[in-house]
């Protein structure tokens, strides 16, 4: 079933991961995995309350170790100060996962300068900020490790009315395969997942707020008419933050149950041609033959 969990047991053993953002939503789901995968796990974000609520809650669930460090990520002294804890309390870090993100939706005229600053500064900003401050720590250290960027699919698309988060986003991605090559030499890999919707609490408040939810159905935008369960995102993310993909460098892994390229491919619309009617197109695009 698409909700099990797929890596064997130990898959993580004796790694420490960081989670930014790993209070709620899809990153308290990968979080959670993580640790029933044998890591360590840092949790961080900018509400404490919420980080150590769900601490407690991931330790009695998996019996694993949590740490849980307020970090707003637009403050390099902050992400500096989660790698000197997790340091401290588990002597080494081997991941990151730059999920922190923030978002909403507006006409871009609307927007003050202020507010598309905001985004740019959480999402590009802060995954640059932790990627830089862990980088460092790696290469000086001459220790491999993997970063996971949780990105979306308008980073290559590009969106209509979430446009900051669409520039941050494309950038996060920029950065992913810049430093795949970069920082390849020192053991260092640097991926991407991009999610379709996955109906999470923080995502769905700030892009269908309201009614909007029942009005724009996910659903019926993705061919396997479904939106995703954290599970399978928590699979892909164990694996590609494992050294099971130890060879996977610099990719991007669309998980969206087909959702971007239908809106993409020309023809897609046709969907909406019910069956019965295809023997009356068949004979008509057979009869454009001959003129
Ligand atoms: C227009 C807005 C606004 C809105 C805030 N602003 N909300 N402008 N429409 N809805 C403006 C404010 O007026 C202010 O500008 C500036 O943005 C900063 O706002 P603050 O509230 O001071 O910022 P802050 O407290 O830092 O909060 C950041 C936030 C907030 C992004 C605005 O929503 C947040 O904390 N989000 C975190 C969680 C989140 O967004 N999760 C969703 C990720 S989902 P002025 O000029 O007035 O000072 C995701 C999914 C992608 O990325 C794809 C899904 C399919
Ligand atoms: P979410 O629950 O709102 O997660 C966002 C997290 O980021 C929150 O835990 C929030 O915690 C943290 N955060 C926000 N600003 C921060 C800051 N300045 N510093 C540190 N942490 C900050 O939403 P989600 O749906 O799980 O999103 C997780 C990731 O998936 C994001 O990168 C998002 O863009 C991506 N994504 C989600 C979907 C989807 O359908 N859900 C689709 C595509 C991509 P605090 O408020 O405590 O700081």
């Amino acid at each position: 079933m698409y909700n099990q969990p797929m890596l064997r047991d130990d898959a993580l053993k004796g790694k420490t991961i960081v989670v930014t953002g790993g209070g709620t939503g899809l990153g308290k789901a990968m979080g959670t995995y993580f640790l029933k995968l044998g890591a360590n796990l840092v949790i961080t974000s900018r509400k404490l309350e919420v980080l150590q609520k769900t601490a407690t809650e991931m330790a009695t669930e998996t019996g694993g170790q949590v740490l849980a460090v307020q970090c707003d990520v637009r403050d390099y002294a902050q992400v500096e100060n989660v790698l000197a804890k997790t340091i401290e309390k588990f002597g080494k870090v081997d991941g990151l996962v730059n999920n922190a993100a923030g978002n909403f939706i507006s006409p871009t005229e609307r927007l003050s300068a202020n507010a598309f600053s905001s985004i740019i500064d959480i999402v590009l900003k802060g995954s640059v900020n932790c990627t830089l401050a862990f980088g460092k720590h790696w290469i000086a250290a001459k220790q491999p490790a993997s970063i996971l960027n949780i990105v979306t699919t308008y980073a290559f698309t590009g969106s209509a009315y979430v446009v900051p988060s669409a520039c941050a986003k494309g950038g996060v991605l920029a950065m992913t395969r810049s430093l795949a090559v970069e920082w390849g030499k020192y053991g260092i890999r640097s991926n991407a997942i991009a999610p379709g919707p996955f109906p999470t609490k923080g995502a769905w408040d700030r892009l269908l707020p309201g009614n909007l939810a029942e009005k724009f159905d996910f659903k019926k935008r993705v061919p396997l008419k479904r939106v995703g369960e954290n599970q399978e995102l928590a699979n892909l993310a164990a694996f590609l933050i494992s050294d099971f993909s130890g060879y996977i460098n610099g990719e991007v892994i669309t998980i969206d149950g087909g959702e971007w390229l239908q809106g993409a491919g020309q023809m897609n619309g046709l969907e909406a041609i019910p069956n019965e009617m295809w023997d009356m197109l068949e004979q008509m695009t057979r009869a454009a033959k001959g003129s």
